[in-house]
């Protein structure tokens, strides 16, 4: 599908760490050269990033206040790319200005947070989308079209994983409203819910392997679980386990594996990196080997596919209410793994839906159909 923007969406960018100068703007330069994305209005708390990200194409002006970006009319686009705690605040700020916003997961730390996120894109001009974007990369897009047309029967057992040692900057990460579940984990358990529906229960043994760490340098205290074995029940008998963790080194395993009553269904690499899919059916006696559709596909995608929403006049397939799912999810396993009780999830949300044919197509095809409506 082509689009026709009538001029470039101008970007205010919140919190220009390593995520934004890194792989955002890899993103970002793209768009930019094909005309989706104008200027950009950059702010950091830090007056010293300022300097840093001042000679990056397209960055027009830097402010250390994000409600400078917000009052700026012309700002199209909101990117929220602060540590975790300040997310829900921001992205809030930034809807109830009427902007487009991509917040980085997890969209709020606390559920009234995230609540009244859902609850403001609903009414407001612009839409919400929700780090990670695990489900629009064509990998997952192809599993999740095996998956739902039977080609592995019925979806039984599940396993998701996705750890490493751990940032050795932002102590953030270590801190109340960080760890590794808000940070990675939360990849695994919205591939899982994009795959196999809500939760309905969640059970977890959460530890600390780490009591300390050196984190830009200084020696602090790590005041998160750091080390997690989660069981999610989908209700009907489907089960799945999330392995995450700071305490992890290296891994050969696939990041998702989906077994079912006729056949088994696995994503390699990592499933914000996916290398491609393996399928076993019974019917078949034979594992086939899918390679990624696009290897180049990145994590980042969300703003692509937002701004490519804005442009067609669709609403993005990346909804608020996933990832408000999500998040419940997430904060029973970590009170689950204090109290040691099984959790209800409360929450759900709508199945994925993506039409037959190229990924990218089929998105839209699925948003020209919800607006004949
Ligand atoms: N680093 C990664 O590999 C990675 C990958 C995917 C997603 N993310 C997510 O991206 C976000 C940023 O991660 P990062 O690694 O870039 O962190 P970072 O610590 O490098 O950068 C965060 C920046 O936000 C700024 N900031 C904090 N509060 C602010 C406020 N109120 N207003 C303006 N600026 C503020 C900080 O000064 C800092 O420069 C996090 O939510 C993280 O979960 C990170």
């Amino acid at each position: 599908m082509k689009y026709v923007m009538e001029q470039p969406v101008k970007l205010g960018v919140i919190g220009c760490g390593r995520v934004f100068r890194g792989p955002y703007l890899s993103l970002i330069q793209p768009l930019r050269t094909r005309g989706l994305v104008g200027d950009i209005v950059a702010c950091d708390s830090n007056p010293a990033v300022g300097g840093v990200v001042a000679g990056e194409p397209g960055v027009a002006a830097f402010t250390t206040d994000h409600r400078e970006v917000l009052d700026d009319p012309e700002v199209d686009v909101v990117l929220v790319l602060t540590s975790m705690p300040e997310h829900g605040s921001i992205a809030k700020d930034a809807l109830l200005a009427g902007k487009h916003v991509l917040v980085e997961k997890p969209m709020a730390i606390t559920l009234p947070e995230a609540a009244e996120l859902v609850e403001l894109a609903r009414t407001s001009a612009g839409h919400l989308v929700c780090a990670p974007f695990v489900i629009l990369s064509p990998t997952f897009q192809a599993m999740w079209r095996h998956v739902t047309a039977g080609d592995i029967g019925r979806p039984t057992l599940a396993r998701g994983r996705y750890g490493w040692a751990g940032p050795d900057w932002g102590p953030w990460f270590y801190q109340a409203g960080g760890g590794p579940l808000f940070d990675l984990g939360v990849y695994n358990v919205t591939a899982l819910t994009g795959l196999l529906g809500p939760v309905r229960r969640v059970s977890a043994f959460a530890g600390r392997v780490h009591p300390q760490r050196v984190v830009d340098g200084q020696l602090i205290d790590v005041e998160t679980e750091d080390n997690f074995q989660i069981l999610l029940d989908f209700d009907n008998s489907v089960f799945a386990t999330v392995t995450t963790g700071f305490s992890m080194q290296k891994y050969r395993s696939p990041a998702l594996e989906i077994y079912g009553t006729e056949g088994t269904i696995q994503m390699l690499g990592d499933d914000w990196a996916p290398e491609g899919h393996e399928l076993w059916q019974n019917s078949e006696g034979a594992w086939k080997l899918y390679g990624s559709p696009n290897p180049s596909w990145p994590w980042t995608s969300g703003l692509e596919h937002l701004i490519e929403s804005i442009a067609a006049g669709t609403r993005p397939l990346v909804t608020p209410e996933h990832a408000y799912h999500v998040l419940d999810i997430m904060l029973n396993a970590i009170e689950s793994g204090r109290d040691g009780t099984h959790h209800l999830v409360e929450s759900t949300f709508a199945p994925l839906s993506f039409a037959d044919g190229d990924p990218g197509e089929a998105a839209h095809r699925v948003h020209d159909r919800t607006h004949a409506s």
